[in-house]
């Protein structure tokens, strides 16, 4: 005897989704890194502020390299689905059994050699782009799974993260003192960039992944302080930098873009969008209806003065900077990242709505 029409629908929709996730793979930058960055600082030794105190104060109670007062929003994510938060280190760690995340401060979409080569930058970067964290996935593998088969099971009831990316290749274009015009070519090789990891990572058994966009880094105190005008037309009513946040919008839409392209592409998959822009732009002129009460809200928590409490000579974490008493009536951190509160708000709009396309939760059955 056959299955009725309604029940095989059901079957058949059952077979399209887990249950729940068995393991998470992230890449990106430091909103999302959880100690990599101050791991590849270490060696060879490049002073960092980010594994000092007040970094940690809220969560761990000591710094844990994640460049935040608490956890970040992959750890909120984490949380949800009962891993425990992701190890960083990839090419030591010891358990990569539930995941990984390969994010690292200071990331960039497009290789470092490029920005190195066309001289927008004086100094050499750390090499830490997508596709070196897309390596060290590659020499991960062996120990997660041996077989293509294998590999592609594993990796088809994992969560992965691709992003955020793309605000480290733009600010390296900004601070090079380039224009709104100069910037937004860039938009489109950062963009496909990203999307071209999404579909490494497919072709490698990956279904679900979260693909955040960028937030609107002209609110953020570092770009307001390094940026600064005393031309008023180039303020927002919040007092954000417009071109700033014209170009991570930009950004954003062609990144919607291209993950429509690779949803049809790959119709097997679920290609999340996770808006990391109206979250923060939505809380920054009215903090308190979410929870987060700062005084001023484009101040850092944490730095050494100035009108957005970021001072590039006196940073968070220096000696004798401090951090306001409560980040969690904080949006921003330290002039760069957001704080804890911000972060917990932020994923819980992934996981339930309304911050993703569509919400993390809805990928998976209840
Ligand atoms: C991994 O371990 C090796 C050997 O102990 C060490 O040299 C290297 O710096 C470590 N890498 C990281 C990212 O911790
Ligand atoms: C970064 O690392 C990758 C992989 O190890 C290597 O192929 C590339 O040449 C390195 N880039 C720079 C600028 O050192
Ligand atoms: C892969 O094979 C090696 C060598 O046989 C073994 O040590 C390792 O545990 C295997 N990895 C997994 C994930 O099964
Ligand atoms: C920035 O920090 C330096 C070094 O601590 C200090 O001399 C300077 O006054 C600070 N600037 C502002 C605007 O607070």
């Amino acid at each position: 005897m056959g299955l009725t029409p309604v029940f095989s629908l059901l079957f058949l929709s059952c077979l399209h989704g887990v249950s729940s996730f068995t393991s998470m793979f992230t890449f990106g930058d430091s909103y999302i890194d959880t100690g990599n960055f101050v791991i590849m600082a270490a060696n060879p030794a490049i002073p960092v502020w980010q594994n000092k105190p007040p970094y940690g104060m809220t969560f761990f109670g000591r710094p844990t390299g994640r460049i935040s007062d608490g956890r970040v929003i992959v750890d909120f994510i984490a949380e949800q689905f009962g891993f425990p938060l992701l190890p960083a280190s990839p090419q030591n760690s010891s358990d990569a059994s539930e995941g990984v995340n390969f994010a690292v401060g200071g990331a960039t979409a497009i290789d470092v050699g490029f920005y190195e080569r066309s001289k927008l930058v004086q100094f050499q970067l750390m090499n830490n782009s997508l596709n070196v964290q897309l390596g060290w996935f590659e020499e991960l593998k062996p120990s997660i799974c041996n077989t293509t088969e294998e590999c592609r099971d594993r990796f088809s009831k994992a969560l992965f993260f691709v992003g955020e990316l793309g605000v480290n290749d733009y600010n390296l274009v900004w601070n090079a003192g380039k224009t709104e015009d100069e910037v937004k070519p860039y938009v489109p090789k950062i963009v496909k960039k990203i999307a071209m990891a999404v579909e490494r990572l497919i072709k490698e058994g990956a279904i679900y992944l979260v693909v955040p966009g960028n937030p609107p880094n002209g609110c953020s105190p570092t770009m307001l302080a390094l940026r600064s005008s005393l031309n008023t037309e180039n303020y927002d009513h919040i007092g954000c930098l417009i071109d700033i946040n014209r170009v991570a919008r930009r950004h954003n839409s062609l990144l919607r873009v291209a993950i429509g392209v690779l949803r049809v592409k790959y119709p097997h998959t679920t290609i999340i969008f996770a808006d990391f822009y109206h979250p923060i732009i939505s809380i920054l002129p009215n903090p308190n209806r979410f929870g987060v009460t700062g005084p001023d809200t484009l101040r850092a928590c944490c730095g050494g003065g100035g009108k957005y409490n970021w001072n590039a000579s006196s940073v968070c974490g220096m000696p004798g900077v401090t951090a306001c008493k409560d980040p969690s009536t904080f949006i921003n951190w330290d002039g760069v990242h957001y704080t804890e509160a911000t972060y917990r708000y932020i994923a819980k709009g992934w996981l339930y709505g309304p911050f993703a396309d569509p919400p993390i939760l809805n990928a998976i059955h209840h």
